[in-house]
């Protein structure tokens, strides 16, 4: 591949990471999703939170029915657990025969619905055992909570206070640590000793390759780029680039894209998750095409998810061409709108 392509064509990308919410706005988010992905890890986040495979079972049920009011055939719902301090080994093992992807940690209060998240992982070994003993992923948004906990510390404490000794205690537990923010997660993730093992991934969001915190105060208060982890420094947004186009294995695609409608963003205290799936895979090309990597964006995109989760890649491919799309100032989310992240301004590379 040329180092400034105008086409690139790859196997189709899954999401590892999405909110698509519950309810009359799942239909508008899945019709986005379903255009560019093949399969997508569901969050349990809702309200209550999908802690239970029933639970689980009958929302996948509802995504399937939207699916087929869409006319979509060929979209794979990967639904997840909420993690709570109550989660038993069994439900762990129950989990595990009806095909349920992952568990999703949640420390209680971190971000949107996460109040019935775990106060203490010490709640949870009987769990977290049975999820190293059946190959069951876990993954974490990994922010501690604490009040006393600078913000745009959150991510790192979280690395040395939970991680680390979370790793040391159940080493062979596959873990995901979910939309990584800073330097220090990033290269813990590249650093991390596994014995060869596929035991440590991380995910990133193309909010995070993209911007760092000053677009959140860019001229005045703009909500749409706030998200949980919060954009940081920009050393911390390089060297996010430099891992995700890296080739490295252990960093793939989750958008993170976490819809809230307008009027939920726009207000005196507004909701955390950026909407980034409308054009999600333009969003990721242009990222890599700015450090010159866009030959590296099929491993990131479609290849080193589905490998960490042991599933097959997808066969099916797409393209993607160096043609501007503007992206609407508004959407439709059910009955409200919603604002897509760079809303209003053209994205450089879109879906054939
Ligand atoms: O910004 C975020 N929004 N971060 C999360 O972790 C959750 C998400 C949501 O569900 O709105
Ligand atoms: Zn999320």
């Amino acid at each position: 591949m040329s180092n400034s392509p105008t086409k690139i064509e790859l196997t189709q990308p899954d999401d590892w990471h999405l909110h698509i919410r519950d309810g009359e706005v799942m239909k508008d988010v899945l019709a986005d999703t379903a255009r560019q992905f093949a399969r997508a890890i569901i969050m349990p986040n809702l309200k209550p939170p999908v802690t239970t495979v029933d639970l689980a079972k009958a929302y996948q049920s509802r995504i399937e029915s939207n699916l087929k009011l869409l006319g979509v055939t060929e979209f794979t719902p990967l639904m997840t657990l909420y993690l709570t301090d109550n989660t038993s080994a069994d439900e762990v093992r129950k989990a595990k025969d009806a095909g349920i992807a992952a568990f999703k940690l949640y420390p209680a209060g971190a971000t949107t619905n996460s109040d019935a998240g775990v106060s203490d992982l010490k709640h949870c070994h009987a769990a977290l055992e049975a999820m190293q003993a059946v190959g069951m992923p876990l993954l974490v948004h990994g922010e501690v909570t604490h009040a006393d906990i600078d913000i745009f510390d959150r991510e790192a404490v979280f690395i040395d206070t939970v991680l680390e000794p979370l790793r040391k205690k159940l080493p062979e537990l596959k873990i995901v640590f979910e939309h990584i923010t800073t330097k220090q997660a990033a290269h813990y993730v590249r650093d991390a000793v596994t014995g060869g093992k596929n035991t440590i991934a991380a995910t990133i969001t193309p909010q995070h390759l993209l911007m760092n915190r000053n677009a959140i105060f860019a001229g005045g208060i703009r909500p749409h780029n706030y998200c949980l982890p919060v954009l940081k420094r920009e050393e911390h947004r390089v060297a996010l680039l430099e891992a995700a186009t890296s080739g490295n294995s252990r960093f793939f695609l989750g958008t993170d894209s976490a819809p809230h409608a307008k009027g939920a963003k726009e207000a005196a205290c507004g909701c955390a998750g950026c909407y980034s799936t409308f054009n999600a895979l333009g969003l990721y090309a242009e990222a890599f095409e700015s450090v010159g990597k866009l030959d590296k964006l099929e491993g990131f995109a479609s290849f080193f998810g589905p490998d960490f989760y042991s599933l097959p890649r997808n066969s099916k491919k797409i393209t993607l061409a160096k043609q501007a799309q503007s992206i609407p100032m508004e959407l439709p989310l059910g009955d409200a709108t919603i604002v897509p992240l760079r809303a209003g301004e053209t994205i450089a590379w879109s879906l054939v």
